[in-house]
């Protein structure tokens, strides 16, 4: 993934970009650069690492004025991190200046080719290769400007791009284009704001278009004409952007991401508010509505995301089969698109994610799409391209999500996947008030988050004792082992401390033999139908000397006899627990990560959404 910013306007364009830069810097931050037009002239500044090493740069040679430029954050796919292979890129003949978030898959043949014409290439990226297309395609003299250079160029070039250009030769010129990487135009008085997500527009307009697949928009500081590369014309809509710029500050917390946890309690409000219709018994989904026949026939549910979605996903997993009595499976997206699945008939299929942007996920949507599947998204960006892909969906409401560790997404869809199975259920064998019970349960679970919270200062210090162990496990049995693979990935994504969860039997075949003294041991051991079995499993990691770290149900007063520390969660049914577990893990991977110095919003090698394969 990468952060995407361009501007055309009356004013300088430098500060629209670095700003825009540090509001997308947490989508890749490998290396930074910028090119701005100046007296007809490309300005092109690049610096490894974070967009302050970029800014720096900038003032020592005196800052721009130009009033056209572009900006990218990188996250590294074809080249190492280096400067040369920072973008902006450019041609070797026209002065024409790019940046790209994707990945151009025919990039080696088509640099063959290129390097037969003569070009010399400088860095070792794909996008580079692109950069030189368009300038071996540009032929003003004949016609093709820059907007028909880039169609051409685009028709040629198979992969994923998101793509801003501009060329000295056209100084009031700037062509953006999109497949597969998401890309918006913010609409201004006389100016445009280019950018990956609306982040970095909201703060200049609230007006904005999002660019469709193979979109190509000519934009002028007196209009824009969006068109296909195959230069057809169509119309780009343009829609109020809702982004609050207060949400995307981080408001007196230390990080986004701590910010966003402790905004769990305010997120499930926002996300079950108006969901949950207790006269009727019932759960109302606007997004679905019109799909209630179909989902009444639905007769298998596949769930497919990555990461700490599919996370969410398995849980729904549970969900719909406990509430709803529907086949259920998670599936790896990355694993289903390209498995040739069998998707039976009457099968819903539901993309899990909280970008709406990640490759696999949408590429697995549309597989299922493809083999007759009813396509479902639970997602938080509006607007987004899995969003845009699916048939029905239901939107998280969480509010932006800037920490590159999930937080509040993950208990937003699973509070949207309970809901959905309880609506599902309902189409079954669910009765009113069964619902109405877990409607009024789900109505508690931002107070008792709120109340998982107070404990934080006691997280810490559990956490500190065990941050200087390399090796952890997270165990948790039914609803809550998804649950612990979601406090081993949240650990080692910020801590870099090793983690791995599994469901607590099957420790036994295998793992067990990690256990030494003093090992942390994560146990999910609220109350449920399997909780003797986990106080089994803990046995089984003390007796060989492991330390056992308990996440259990208030009042529970024999966990102690066998935990070294235990984390307590309200009471609360089994098949909402995972959205009150969860929170306890989330705070000690947070301390870890601070504790052990790292940068929490911006872990090493990571970005927010994985646009490439
Ligand atoms: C979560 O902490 C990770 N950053 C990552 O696993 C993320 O959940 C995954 O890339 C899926 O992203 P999405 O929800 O935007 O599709
Ligand atoms: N594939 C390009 C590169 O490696 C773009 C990566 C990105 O999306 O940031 O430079």
């Amino acid at each position: 993934m990468c952060g995407i910013v361009a501007y055309i306007g009356a004013k300088p364009a430098q500060s629209y970009l670095i700003e825009g830069l540090k509001r997308l810097e947490y989508r890749g931050y490998d290396s930074a650069g910028l090119a701005v037009l100046e007296g007809g002239k490309l300005n092109v500044v690049k610096a490894v690492g974070r967009v302050a090493n970029l800014e720096d740069k900038i003032e020592d040679l005196g800052g721009f004025r130009g009033t056209i430029g572009i900006a990218h954050t990188r996250w590294a796919t074809h080249g190492g991190v280096t400067e040369f292979n920072a973008h902006p890129h450019t041609d070797d003949r026209n002065g024409i200046a790019i940046i790209h978030n994707g990945i151009i898959e025919n990039y080696a043949a088509l640099k063959t080719y290129l390097e037969e014409k003569g070009h010399k290439f400088q860095s070792q990226t794909d996008t580079e290769v692109l950069a030189m297309l368009i300038g071996e395609l540009y032929a003003p003299q004949e016609g093709v400007d820059l907007e028909a250079a880039v169609q051409a160029a685009l028709r040629e070039v198979t992969g994923a791009y998101a793509i801003a250009v501009i060329c000295e030769k056209e100084p009031d010129v700037l062509v953006v284009a999109r497949k597969g990487s998401p890309l918006m135009v913010g609409v201004g008085a006389g100016e445009y704001v280019v950018a990956s997500d609306a982040s970095a527009i909201v703060s200049h307009t609230t007006q904005a278009f999002v660019l469709d697949d193979y979109n190509v928009v000519k934009i002028t500081r007196s209009g824009f004409r969006t068109s296909t590369i195959h230069n057809v014309p169509v119309t780009s809509k343009i829609m109020q952007l809702e982004l609050e710029l207060q949400e995307i500050e981080l408001g007196g917390f230390s990080h986004f991401m701590q910010k966003e946890i402790f905004e769990q309690p305010k997120a499930i409000s926002n996300c079950i508010r108006g969901r949950l219709n207790m006269d009727e018994g019932r759960i109302h989904l606007g997004g679905v509505g019109n799909f209630s026949k179909e989902l009444s026939k639905i007769k298998n549910i596949v769930l497919t995301a990555q990461g700490t979605a599919l996370h969410a996903a398995m849980i729904g997993e549970y969900l719909f089969e406990d509430l709803a009595k529907v086949s259920s499976v998670a599936e790896y997206a990355s694993e289903f698109r390209y498995r040739n699945p069998i998707v039976e008939e009457n099968t819903l299929v539901i993309a899990v994610s909280q970008s709406g942007e990640t490759a696999d996920t949408l590429a697995a949507l549309q597989e299922a799409k493809e083999r007759g599947a009813l396509a479902m998204g639970v997602v938080n960006v509006v607007g987004s391209s899995i969003a845009r892909e699916t048939d029905a969906g239901v939107y998280l409401r969480v509010g932006p999500e800037i920490g590159v560790a999930s937080t509040k997404a993950f208990t937003g869809q699973v509070a949207v996947l309970s809901m959905l199975a309880m609506y599902m259920g309902r189409k079954r064998f669910m009765s009113a008030d069964q619902c109405r019970d877990l409607m009024k349960d789900m109505e508690r679970i931002p107070g008792l988050i709120e109340r998982i919270c107070e404990q934080d200062a006691r997280i810490k210090k559990v956490t500190e004792k065990y941050i200087h162990r390399e090796n952890w496990l997270f165990l948790g049995r039914g609803y809550n082992y998804p649950t612990a693979l979601e406090g081993a990935l949240k650990l080692k994504e910020i801590s870099y401390i090793h983690a791995e969860g599994m469901p607590a039997a099957e420790m036994k075949h295998g793992p067990i033999a990690l256990i030494n003294d003093g090992m942390p041991a994560v146990f999910i051991a609220n109350k449920g139908r399997q909780y003797e079995k986990v106080m089994s499993n803990i046995q089984e990691v003390r007796s060989r000397g492991g330390h056992v770290i308990a996440v259990a149900t208030e009042g529970d007063k024999d966990i102690t006899k066998y935990a070294e520390d235990v984390m307590y969660i309200p009471e609360i049914p089994e098949c909402l627990s995972p959205m009150l577990a969860v929170v306890p893990l989330q705070l000690m991977a947070y301390h870890a990560a601070v504790l052990r110095g790292h940068d929490v919003d911006k872990p090493r090698n990571l970005a927010k959404s994985v646009t490439v394969e």
